[in-house]
């Protein structure tokens, strides 16, 4: 069996952060977000894995993930030079896939047990796809399955104006090479893309046996700055450890389940878990509120900051404020110089520098 992450797209949702990242490399809990579906798939024993890379943002994956040897298994890349769909992408992978089964996974998808467990009931049934879903609020936002009252699908749609379930399609999908004919029968939907959505509704049509699952734990999808927000709050809150790797120096506190890098030092502050400090920080005078996860080499002083991602080489300085709810990208420097007590929301892309006077 082999693994195919998507790691295309332009991530338009998440700009200014994307003008200059790939949302895959986004991090949460200071890992980036790829990393967790490398991991998903090796744990189930898969060694082989093709990553779907665009133009746009693929040598800055190729980069920063490299051959895969850092897992002990090998990573293949596969160039999508057009952002033609979920299902497109399938076949601009055919020759890495051959006649294989396979793990597609989307590379900003989030999923709490991994994919071993799937994996083992795939291999159980002998299904031709199986496809996870969970239910949401807002299925009008993803794909949707009708399921029948045993459980057997009846349909599935994309993003369809008129949900027939609160179902959504989860972007963990397992295939075997029928779907490679049912891709070669579809036409392009209403947004001129090769749905992946509508491949499987083919092989529904033409007869082929599809299963699924309700997921119950949970699964994110890290589209937006909300969802990447939401990623950080929910896997720092299943960290466990605590781990004191800096300087921790006078008037220096830390409570709960929090990790702190090596190098990084922090004087007359407060950490309060669940939240991760990067390595080489330097941190004065600040509080850490719960939900926060600062990249290495920041620098933060005078500020408080809560439920919020740094990425590395942040300056935070003088700040004199609050910083919620926020996404700040690689090299920030932010500054104050009016002291009025406020808190600030903000997303603020790579290499921003915000003065508040
Ligand atoms: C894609 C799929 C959709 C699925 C979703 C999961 O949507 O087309 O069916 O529910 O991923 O993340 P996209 O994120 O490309 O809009």
């Amino acid at each position: 069996m082999k693994g195919l992450i998507l790691s295309g797209g332009k991530g338009t949702r998440m700009r200014p952060i994307t003008h200059t990242a790939a949302k895959q490399l986004l991090p949460v809990a200071n890992k980036p977000i790829l990393f967790y579906g490398i991991e998903a798939i090796k744990s189930a024993g898969i060694k082989d894995i093709g990553i779907i890379i665009s133009p746009e943002t693929g040598e800055d994956v190729k980069a920063v993930v490299g051959d895969g040897s850092r897992w002990g298994i090998k990573i293949e890349y596969i160039l999508q030079d057009q952002p033609l769909g979920l299902a497109h992408a399938v076949k601009t992978a055919r020759p890495f896939l051959k006649d294989d089964t396979f793990v597609m996974y989307l590379g900003d998808n989030l999923i709490k047990d991994g994919v071993a467990p799937l994996v083992k009931r795939f291999n159980e049934t002998s299904v031709d796809a199986f496809i996870l879903l969970k239910e949401v609020n807002n299925p009008s936002a993803f794909g949707v399955a009708h399921l029948d009252g045993n459980g057997r699908i009846l349909s599935l749609e994309e993003k369809p104006a008129h949900p027939k379930s609160n179902l959504a399609l989860v972007g963990v999908y397992l295939f075997t090479k029928n779907i490679h004919k049912a891709i070669d029968e579809i036409k392009p939907s209403r947004r001129g893309e090769l749905e992946i959505t509508d491949a499987i509704q083919r092989l529904i049509t033409t007869n082929y046996h599809v299963g699924s699952y309700v997921l119950q734990s949970w699964w994110l999808d890290t589209g937006k700055k909300d969802d990447m927000l939401e990623a950080n709050r929910v896997v720092l809150d299943e960290m466990n450890d605590v781990s004191m790797l800096g300087d921790l120096q006078e008037g220096s506190r830390i409570s709960g389940r929090v990790r702190i890098g090596k190098g990084s030092i922090l004087k007359n502050c407060t950490v309060r878990g669940p939240a991760m400090i990067g390595d080489d920080c330097v941190l004065e005078d600040s509080y850490v509120g719960p939900f926060t996860s600062i990249g290495d080499r920041a620098q933060v002083t005078h500020a408080e900051i809560e439920h919020s991602i740094l990425r590395e080489n942040c300056q935070i300085l003088d700040f004199h404020g609050r910083i919620e709810d926020s996404l700040i990208g690689v090299n920030v420097e932010l500054t104050r110089s009016n002291f009025k007590p406020v808190a600030f929301r903000l997303m603020l892309g790579d290499d921003s520098k915000v003065e508040v006077v």
